[in-house]
Protein backbone atom coordinates (compact mmCIF):
# COMPACT_ATOMS: atom_id res chain seq x y z
CA UNK A 1 0.00 0.00 0.00
CA UNK A 2 2.74 2.51 0.98
CA UNK A 3 4.53 1.83 -2.79
CA UNK A 4 1.18 2.92 -4.09
CA UNK A 5 -0.09 5.95 -1.85
CA UNK A 6 3.46 7.48 -1.41
CA UNK A 7 2.99 11.11 -2.64
CA UNK A 8 -0.24 10.57 -4.46
CA UNK A 9 -2.60 13.46 -4.15
CA UNK A 10 -5.70 12.06 -2.97
CA UNK A 11 -8.63 14.41 -2.57
CA UNK A 12 -11.23 12.91 -0.13
CA UNK A 13 -14.41 15.04 0.07
CA UNK A 14 -16.62 15.02 3.17
CA UNK A 15 -13.54 14.03 5.14
CA UNK A 16 -13.83 16.67 8.13
CA UNK A 17 -15.80 13.27 10.50
CA UNK A 18 -16.66 10.07 10.00
CA UNK A 19 -15.24 7.26 7.58
CA UNK A 20 -13.89 10.32 5.52
CA UNK A 21 -11.42 11.90 8.01
CA UNK A 22 -10.33 7.78 8.52
CA UNK A 23 -9.58 7.48 5.42
CA UNK A 24 -7.44 10.61 5.36
CA UNK A 25 -5.66 9.55 8.22
CA UNK A 26 -4.58 6.34 6.80
CA UNK A 27 -3.51 7.58 3.52
CA UNK A 28 -1.53 10.50 5.27
CA UNK A 29 0.38 7.25 7.13
CA UNK A 30 0.98 5.98 3.95
CA UNK A 31 2.83 8.74 2.73
CA UNK A 32 0.29 10.44 0.37
CA UNK A 33 -0.41 13.97 0.18
CA UNK A 34 -4.44 14.53 1.87
CA UNK A 35 -6.94 16.99 0.79
CA UNK A 36 -9.64 17.37 3.15
CA UNK A 37 -13.25 18.96 2.67
CA UNK A 38 -16.12 19.38 4.49
CA UNK A 39 -18.42 22.48 5.08
CA UNK A 40 -18.20 23.27 8.75
CA UNK A 41 -15.26 25.64 9.54
CA UNK A 42 -14.76 24.86 13.19
CA UNK A 43 -14.66 21.35 12.47
CA UNK A 44 -11.64 21.71 9.88
CA UNK A 45 -10.30 24.16 12.22
CA UNK A 46 -10.06 21.27 14.82
CA UNK A 47 -8.84 18.73 12.54
CA UNK A 48 -6.13 21.07 11.44
CA UNK A 49 -4.61 21.48 14.60
CA UNK A 50 -5.24 17.68 15.26
CA UNK A 51 -3.18 17.10 12.09
CA UNK A 52 -0.37 19.66 12.85
CA UNK A 53 2.34 16.79 12.47
CA UNK A 54 1.73 16.21 8.47
CA UNK A 55 1.38 19.87 8.00
CA UNK A 56 3.31 20.03 4.61
CA UNK A 57 1.26 16.66 3.51
CA UNK A 58 -1.99 18.64 3.76
CA UNK A 59 -4.66 21.42 2.47
CA UNK A 60 -8.05 22.37 3.84
CA UNK A 61 -10.31 23.16 0.95
CA UNK A 62 -13.85 24.25 2.35
CA UNK A 63 -17.04 23.88 0.44
CA UNK A 64 -20.03 22.25 -0.42
CA UNK A 65 -20.00 19.69 -2.94
CA UNK A 66 -23.32 20.20 -4.45
CA UNK A 67 -21.83 23.56 -5.97
CA UNK A 68 -20.54 22.66 -8.92
CA UNK A 69 -18.08 26.31 -8.70
CA UNK A 70 -16.69 25.05 -5.73
CA UNK A 71 -15.44 22.22 -6.84
CA UNK A 72 -13.66 23.61 -10.10
CA UNK A 73 -12.14 25.95 -7.26
CA UNK A 74 -10.82 22.98 -5.31
CA UNK A 75 -9.29 21.47 -7.85
CA UNK A 76 -7.07 24.77 -9.03
CA UNK A 77 -6.26 25.19 -5.61
CA UNK A 78 -5.13 21.58 -5.65
CA UNK A 79 -2.94 21.82 -8.93
CA UNK A 80 -1.75 25.25 -7.46
CA UNK A 81 -0.39 23.64 -4.34
CA UNK A 82 0.29 20.12 -5.18
CA UNK A 83 1.03 20.30 -8.93
CA UNK A 84 -0.92 17.15 -9.92
CA UNK A 85 -4.12 15.13 -8.18
CA UNK A 86 -4.14 11.43 -8.46
CA UNK A 87 -7.21 10.22 -6.51
CA UNK A 88 -10.50 11.70 -5.64
CA UNK A 89 -13.13 9.94 -3.29
CA UNK A 90 -16.27 11.23 -3.44
CA UNK A 91 -17.38 10.10 0.46
CA UNK A 92 -19.10 13.32 1.10
CA UNK A 93 -23.10 11.86 2.08
CA UNK A 94 -26.23 13.08 4.26
CA UNK A 95 -29.13 10.63 5.02
CA UNK A 96 -32.15 11.17 6.27
CA UNK A 97 -34.79 8.99 7.60
CA UNK A 98 -38.67 8.87 7.53
CA UNK A 99 -41.39 7.85 4.89
CA UNK A 100 -41.71 9.95 1.93
CA UNK A 101 -45.49 11.33 3.11
CA UNK A 102 -43.88 12.57 5.91
CA UNK A 103 -40.70 14.06 4.38
CA UNK A 104 -40.66 18.03 2.96
CA UNK A 105 -39.15 18.34 -0.73
CA UNK A 106 -36.35 20.44 0.38
CA UNK A 107 -35.36 17.16 2.95
CA UNK A 108 -35.59 15.05 -0.32
CA UNK A 109 -33.53 17.78 -2.05
CA UNK A 110 -30.61 17.98 0.32
CA UNK A 111 -30.63 14.86 0.27
CA UNK A 112 -30.24 14.14 -3.12
CA UNK A 113 -28.27 16.97 -3.97
CA UNK A 114 -25.49 16.24 -1.20
CA UNK A 115 -25.48 12.68 -2.74
CA UNK A 116 -25.82 12.36 -6.59
CA UNK A 117 -24.01 16.05 -7.67
CA UNK A 118 -21.67 16.07 -4.55
CA UNK A 119 -20.85 12.74 -6.60
CA UNK A 120 -21.06 13.76 -9.73
CA UNK A 121 -19.55 17.24 -9.78
CA UNK A 122 -16.21 16.74 -7.65
CA UNK A 123 -15.95 13.75 -10.62
CA UNK A 124 -16.77 16.23 -13.48
CA UNK A 125 -14.07 19.13 -11.93
CA UNK A 126 -11.43 16.49 -11.52
CA UNK A 127 -11.53 14.61 -14.64
CA UNK A 128 -8.98 16.63 -16.78
CA UNK A 129 -6.51 16.51 -13.69
CA UNK A 130 -6.82 12.77 -13.06
CA UNK A 131 -6.49 11.63 -16.49
CA UNK A 132 -3.26 13.57 -16.68
CA UNK A 133 -1.75 11.40 -13.88
CA UNK A 134 -3.98 8.41 -14.82
CA UNK A 135 -5.34 8.51 -11.51
CA UNK A 136 -8.45 6.90 -9.57
CA UNK A 137 -12.29 7.62 -8.86
CA UNK A 138 -13.93 6.30 -5.94
CA UNK A 139 -17.64 6.68 -5.54
CA UNK A 140 -19.10 5.77 -1.98
CA UNK A 141 -22.06 4.06 -2.03
CA UNK A 142 -24.06 2.27 0.56
CA UNK A 143 -26.19 -1.45 0.85
CA UNK A 144 -28.46 1.07 1.06
CA UNK A 145 -28.15 1.40 -2.62
CA UNK A 146 -29.00 -2.35 -3.87
CA UNK A 147 -32.97 -1.87 -3.19
CA UNK A 148 -34.68 0.56 -2.01
CA UNK A 149 -35.50 0.52 1.81
CA UNK A 150 -37.98 1.79 3.77
CA UNK A 151 -38.26 5.06 5.21
CA UNK A 152 -34.58 5.50 3.33
CA UNK A 153 -36.05 6.58 -0.20
CA UNK A 154 -34.01 9.30 -1.19
CA UNK A 155 -30.99 8.17 0.64
CA UNK A 156 -31.60 4.48 -1.72
CA UNK A 157 -32.13 6.52 -4.60
CA UNK A 158 -29.18 8.67 -4.38
CA UNK A 159 -26.63 5.76 -3.39
CA UNK A 160 -28.51 3.69 -6.58
CA UNK A 161 -27.73 6.52 -8.75
CA UNK A 162 -23.95 6.32 -8.22
CA UNK A 163 -24.02 3.02 -9.49
CA UNK A 164 -25.11 4.63 -13.25
CA UNK A 165 -22.41 7.38 -12.77
CA UNK A 166 -19.61 4.94 -12.22
CA UNK A 167 -20.74 2.62 -15.13
CA UNK A 168 -20.69 5.61 -17.34
CA UNK A 169 -18.15 7.14 -16.73
CA UNK A 170 -15.81 3.71 -16.32
CA UNK A 171 -17.12 2.89 -19.93
CA UNK A 172 -15.69 7.07 -21.13
CA UNK A 173 -12.23 7.43 -19.64
CA UNK A 174 -11.47 3.24 -20.74
CA UNK A 175 -8.56 4.46 -22.97
CA UNK A 176 -7.35 6.94 -20.30
CA UNK A 177 -5.59 4.67 -17.90
CA UNK A 178 -7.40 6.10 -15.32
CA UNK A 179 -9.35 3.62 -12.72
CA UNK A 180 -13.31 4.14 -11.97
CA UNK A 181 -14.60 2.43 -8.56
CA UNK A 182 -17.77 2.10 -6.71
CA UNK A 183 -17.69 0.66 -3.01
CA UNK A 184 -20.75 -0.26 -1.15
CA UNK A 185 -20.17 0.74 1.91
CA UNK A 186 -21.94 -1.60 5.08
CA UNK A 187 -22.92 -0.61 8.49
CA UNK A 188 -19.68 1.29 10.12
CA UNK A 189 -19.20 2.95 13.64
CA UNK A 190 -20.67 7.00 13.29
CA UNK A 191 -18.74 9.29 14.89
CA UNK A 192 -20.59 11.04 18.16
CA UNK A 193 -21.56 14.10 16.81
CA UNK A 194 -23.07 12.21 13.32
CA UNK A 195 -26.52 13.82 12.68
CA UNK A 196 -28.64 13.27 9.82
CA UNK A 197 -32.06 14.70 8.29
CA UNK A 198 -35.43 14.47 10.39
CA UNK A 199 -38.19 14.00 7.73
CA UNK A 200 -38.63 17.81 7.82
CA UNK A 201 -35.38 18.66 7.70
CA UNK A 202 -33.96 18.92 11.17
CA UNK A 203 -30.30 17.31 11.83
CA UNK A 204 -31.02 14.89 14.39
CA UNK A 205 -28.49 12.39 16.13
CA UNK A 206 -28.56 9.28 13.96
CA UNK A 207 -30.13 6.54 15.85
CA UNK A 208 -28.33 3.16 17.49
CA UNK A 209 -27.91 0.24 15.85
CA UNK A 210 -26.91 -3.12 16.78
CA UNK A 211 -23.03 -3.11 18.00
CA UNK A 212 -22.65 -6.59 15.50
CA UNK A 213 -23.65 -5.51 12.23
CA UNK A 214 -21.03 -2.65 12.43
CA UNK A 215 -17.34 -2.36 11.95
CA UNK A 216 -14.97 -0.11 12.72
CA UNK A 217 -14.42 3.40 10.88
CA UNK A 218 -10.55 1.47 10.42
CA UNK A 219 -12.26 -1.40 8.45
CA UNK A 220 -14.07 0.46 6.44
CA UNK A 221 -11.38 3.21 5.44
CA UNK A 222 -9.23 0.27 4.65
CA UNK A 223 -10.81 -1.45 2.78
CA UNK A 224 -11.46 1.42 0.50
CA UNK A 225 -7.97 1.96 0.02
CA UNK A 226 -7.37 -1.47 -1.29
CA UNK A 227 -9.85 -1.12 -3.45
CA UNK A 228 -8.26 1.91 -5.04
CA UNK A 229 -4.99 -0.11 -5.16
CA UNK A 230 -6.45 -3.03 -7.13
CA UNK A 231 -8.44 -1.13 -9.47
CA UNK A 232 -11.68 -3.39 -8.52
CA UNK A 233 -14.67 -1.66 -10.25
CA UNK A 234 -17.04 -2.99 -7.50
CA UNK A 235 -16.70 -4.23 -3.75
CA UNK A 236 -19.37 -4.53 -1.53
CA UNK A 237 -18.60 -4.77 1.95
CA UNK A 238 -20.26 -6.76 5.03
CA UNK A 239 -22.02 -10.32 4.88
CA UNK A 240 -25.39 -8.37 5.00
CA UNK A 241 -24.12 -6.16 2.04
CA UNK A 242 -23.19 -9.65 -0.14
CA UNK A 243 -26.58 -10.81 0.87
CA UNK A 244 -28.42 -7.56 -0.31
CA UNK A 245 -26.31 -7.46 -3.76
CA UNK A 246 -27.39 -11.07 -4.44
CA UNK A 247 -30.62 -11.28 -3.40
CA UNK A 248 -32.06 -7.92 -5.18
CA UNK A 249 -30.13 -9.46 -8.26
CA UNK A 250 -31.03 -12.78 -8.46
CA UNK A 251 -34.60 -13.22 -6.45
CA UNK A 252 -35.75 -9.71 -6.42
CA UNK A 253 -39.15 -10.83 -5.37
CA UNK A 254 -38.11 -12.88 -2.72
CA UNK A 255 -35.88 -9.58 -1.30
CA UNK A 256 -39.10 -7.01 -1.82
CA UNK A 257 -41.45 -9.46 0.34
CA UNK A 258 -39.02 -10.18 2.98
CA UNK A 259 -38.12 -6.29 3.35
CA UNK A 260 -42.22 -5.26 3.09
CA UNK A 261 -42.71 -8.46 6.38
CA UNK A 262 -39.82 -6.91 8.03
CA UNK A 263 -40.87 -3.36 7.89
CA UNK A 264 -44.96 -4.65 8.70
CA UNK A 265 -43.18 -6.04 11.80
CA UNK A 266 -41.80 -2.53 12.93
CA UNK A 267 -44.69 -0.82 12.74
CA UNK A 268 -46.71 -3.02 14.30
CA UNK A 269 -44.07 -2.94 16.97
CA UNK A 270 -44.17 0.40 17.12
CA UNK A 271 -47.83 1.20 17.43
N1 LIG B 1 -21.56 5.26 8.35
C1 LIG B 1 -22.16 4.26 7.74
O1 LIG B 1 -22.63 3.30 8.37
C2 LIG B 1 -22.28 4.25 6.23
C3 LIG B 1 -22.85 3.14 5.60
C4 LIG B 1 -22.95 3.12 4.22
C5 LIG B 1 -22.46 4.20 3.47
N2 LIG B 1 -21.93 5.27 4.10
C6 LIG B 1 -21.47 6.38 3.28
O2 LIG B 1 -20.13 6.69 3.62
C7 LIG B 1 -19.91 8.10 3.50
C8 LIG B 1 -19.39 8.65 4.80
O3 LIG B 1 -20.31 8.36 5.83
P1 LIG B 1 -20.04 8.79 7.35
O4 LIG B 1 -20.92 7.96 8.20
O5 LIG B 1 -18.59 8.83 7.62
O6 LIG B 1 -20.62 10.30 7.33
P2 LIG B 1 -20.49 11.47 8.40
O7 LIG B 1 -19.82 11.00 9.64
O8 LIG B 1 -21.84 12.09 8.50
O9 LIG B 1 -19.51 12.49 7.69
C9 LIG B 1 -19.91 13.12 6.52
C10 LIG B 1 -18.82 14.06 6.06
O10 LIG B 1 -19.26 14.69 4.86
C11 LIG B 1 -19.23 16.12 5.03
N3 LIG B 1 -20.30 16.66 4.19
C12 LIG B 1 -21.64 16.42 4.27
N4 LIG B 1 -22.29 17.07 3.30
C13 LIG B 1 -21.34 17.73 2.58
C14 LIG B 1 -21.38 18.58 1.45
N5 LIG B 1 -22.54 18.88 0.84
N6 LIG B 1 -20.22 19.07 0.97
C15 LIG B 1 -19.03 18.77 1.56
N7 LIG B 1 -18.94 17.98 2.64
C16 LIG B 1 -20.08 17.47 3.14
C17 LIG B 1 -19.39 16.32 6.53
O11 LIG B 1 -18.88 17.57 6.99
P3 LIG B 1 -19.79 18.90 7.02
O12 LIG B 1 -21.11 18.51 7.61
O13 LIG B 1 -18.99 19.86 7.86
O14 LIG B 1 -19.91 19.36 5.61
C18 LIG B 1 -18.53 15.18 7.06
O15 LIG B 1 -17.16 15.52 6.99
C19 LIG B 1 -21.25 8.70 3.07
O16 LIG B 1 -21.29 8.84 1.67
C20 LIG B 1 -22.25 7.65 3.54
O17 LIG B 1 -23.45 7.70 2.80
C21 LIG B 1 -21.82 5.32 5.46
Amino acid sequence: MKDFYKNKVVLITGSSMGIGKEIALQALNLGAQVVINGRDLERLENMKNELSSFHENLLFLPGDVSDYSRNVAMVNTIIDKFGRLDVLITNAGLSCYGELEEMTSDTAKQTIDCNIYGSLFPARAALSELKKTKGNILFISSIAGFHGLPECSAYSLSKMAIKALAQSLSVEVYKSGMTIGIAYVGFTENDPDKKTLSPIGQLVPVPDRASFSRVSKKTSALKLLKQIKSGKFSNTHSLLGMLSERMSRYFPSLMLYIIKEKYKRIRIMRN
